[in-house]
C-alpha cells in the first residue's frame, strides 16, 4: 500500500468555537453576545434554534477532552467567549469566566493536548454592539483591552493564539447579507467593520508582541480559491473581482499592508468614501504574524455577470458531489490555495484551522454513526493536503472542523459537522462517529493512504 506521509511534527487537531457548544448562555455571570440576541428573535435561525444549551460543553469539558484523547489528537482549537470574560465588552471583568478557559487549558494540558485559543469567533458582548459593534472604531480598542487581558491570564499555558476567526464572514455574512449576526444589509458598513476587525487584529498582534510571552500568534481567514468557468476574458473579470473580494481583501492588508487596488477603486467610484481609514492604519495591520490560519471547506467557480456591483455569480456545477450545506466537494481546491499562498503570500508556517463537511448523520441500529461520506470528504481532504506538504509548502498541522456536532450559526443544530455525534434529545449522549476512529489511525500513523 502506499503511504502519503506527513512530517513528523505536523500538528493533528481539531476546532470548536465557544457559541457552538457551550450553552450555559446565562450562567456565571456571561454576558448577552450578538449571538444570543439574534438567535433569539424568531425567523433568524432554522427551527428558532439557540445557543443557549448547545453541546453543554461548559459543564462536560472533561468528558469531551477525554474524547479528544481517545481520538489521540496533538491539538485543540477553542474559542474564548469574550461576553463571558468581560460581560459588557468593556470595564468589569468577570473573573468565573476567566476561571473556566484556566480549568478547560489545564485539562488539555495534563492530557497532553496543545490548546490553541481563537480570541474571536463572532460572540461580540451585545453592549457593545448597542455602541454600533464593529462599525465603531472604539471596539478594536476594546478588543486590544479583552486580548491584553487573555494574554495576562492565560499566556504562560497556551502557546498558539488566533485573533479572528474568519473576518470576511464577520463583515461579509453579518453586515453585508445579513444572514449572521447583526443581520445588517450595507456594503459600506460591511467595509467599515471588516477594516475594524483588520485593525483590532493589527493592535493584539502589537500587544502580543510587547507582553512578551512566549508563543505563536496568527489569523483565520476562510479562503476559497477562485477559478473562472471558461477562458473568456469577461469570466476572468469575474473571477479577479471575486479573488479580491473573498480573499485578497484580507490577506493583502495582513501580509502587504495594502488593500487590492481594482476593488479599491470600485469600492471608491460606487461609494465615493468607502470607509474610515486612518493613517498608520495599514502599517498596524500589517505587523508580523507567526502563522496563517485557513479554512477551507469549498472553492468558487465564478462567471461573469454584469447586473452585479462586482461584477461576477458563483456557479454550480452539475457533475460535483456536494455536502448537506450544499458546498461542492472539491479537495483539489485546498492543494491549489495552499501552494499559491506560498508563491504570493507567505513562507511562514500555515495551519488548516478548519476544514470538514457536514452530512446527515443518523444513529445506525448498532448504535454507530457510519458517516460514509465525510470519511469519503476528510480522506481526500488529507491527500490534498499531503499534496501541498510534498511541493514544499510550510504546512504545520490540520484542524477537523468539527470536534462535535454544534450550533452551526443561521442552520442551528440542523447541520452536523462533528466527528462526535451529539444525540440533542438523548441525554445529550456523545458518539464517535467512524469519521472519529479513522481520524485516530490517521493521527497514529501520520499517513494516509494513497
Ligand atoms: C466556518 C466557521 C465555523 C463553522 C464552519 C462550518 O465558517 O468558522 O464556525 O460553522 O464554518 O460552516
Amino acid at each position: 500500500m502506499a503511504k502519503l506521509t506527513f512530517p513528523e511534527d505536523f500538528e493533528w487537531g481539531a476546532a470548536t468555537a465557544s457559541y457552538q457548544i457551550e450553552g450555559a448562555a446565562n450562567e456565571d455571570g456571561k454576558g448577552e453576545s450578538i449571538w444570543d440576541r439574534f438567535s433569539h428573535q424568531k425567523g433568524n435561525i432554522t427551527n428558532n434554534d439557540t445557543g443557549d444549551v448547545a453541546c453543554d460543553h461548559y459543564h462536560r469539558y472533561q468528558e469531551d477532552i477525554e474524547l479528544m484523547r481517545k481520538i489521540g489528537l496533538d491539538s485543540y482549537r477553542f474559542s474564548i467567549s469574550w461576553p463571558r470574560i468581560i460581560p459588557a465588552g468593556s470595564g468589569k471583568i468577570n473573573q468565573k469566566g476567566i476561571d473556566f478557559y484556566k480549568r478547560l487549558v489545564n485539562e488539555l494540558l495534563k492530557t497532553g493536548i496543545k490548546p490553541a485559543a481563537t480570541l474571536y469567533h463572532w460572540d461580540l458582548p451585545q453592549k457593545l454592539q448597542d455602541k454600533g459593534g464593529w462599525e465603531n472604531r472604539d471596539t478594536a480598542k476594546y478588543f486590544n483591552e479583552y486580548a491584553q487581558l487573555m494574554y495576562k491570564e492565560l499566556g504562560d499555558l497556551v502557546p498558539r493564539w488566533i485573533t479572528h476567526n474568519e473576518p470576511f464572514v464577520v463583515s461579509m455574512v453579518g453586515n453585508l447579507f445579513g444572514e449572521h449576526a447583526p443581520g445588517n444589509q450595507d456594503h459600506q458598513k460591511a467595509l467599515q467593520v471588516a477594516h475594524n476587525l483588520l485593525l483590532s487584529h493589527g493592535m493584539a498582534v502589537e500587544s502580543f508582541r510587547e507582553s512578551g510571552i512566549e508563543g505563536e500568534i496568527g489569523i483565520t481567514l476562510n479562503l476559497a480559491p477562485v477559478y473562472a468557468n471558461s477562458e473568456n476574458k469577461k469570466d476572468q473579470i469575474a473571477k479577479d473581482y471575486s479573488d479580491a473580494f473573498n480573499n485578497r481583501w484580507f490577506l493583502d492588508p495582513v501580509f502587504k499592508g495594502e488593500y487590492p487596488e481594482k476593488l479599491m477603486a470600485l469600492y471608491q467610484k460606487e461609494f465615493n468614501q468607502p470607509f474610515e481609514l486612518e493613517t498608520g492604519d495599514l502599517e498596524i495591520i500589517s505587523r508580523d504574524i507567526d502563522f496563517l490560519g485557513i479554512n477551507y471547506y469549498s472553492r468558487a467557480l465564478v462567471e461573469y455577470d454584469e447586473s452585479k456591483l462586482l461584477n461576477f455569480k458563483t456557479v454550480k456545477p452539475e457533475a460535483s458531489n456536494y455536502t448537506a450545506m450544499d458546498w461542492e466537494v472539491y479537495p483539489q481546491g485546498l492543494t491549489d490555495l495552499l501552494l499559491s499562498l506560498d508563491d504570493q503570500y507567505t513562507k511562514k508556517p500555515i495551519f488548516i484551522t478548519e476544514n470538514g463537511a457536514a452530512y446527515d448523520d443518523q444513529i445506525a441500529e448498532d448504535g454507530n454513526v457510519h458517516d460514509d461520506k465525510r470519511v469519503d470528504y476528510l480522506e481526500k481532504h488529507f491527500r490534498a493536503a499531503q499534496q501541498a506538504v510534498e511541493k514544499g509548502v510550510n504546512l504545520k498541522g490540520y484542524y477537523l472542523w468539527s470536534l462535535m456536532d454544534n450550533f452551526e450559526w443561521a442552520y442551528g443544530y440542523n447541520k452536523r459537522f462533528g466527528i462526535i455525534y451529539i444525540d440533542y434529545d438523548n441525554g445529550q449522549n456523545r458518539i464517535l462517529k467512524d469519521s472519529a476512529k479513522m481520524y485516530s489511525k490517521v493521527i497514529e500513523n501520520n499517513y494516509i493512504k494513497a
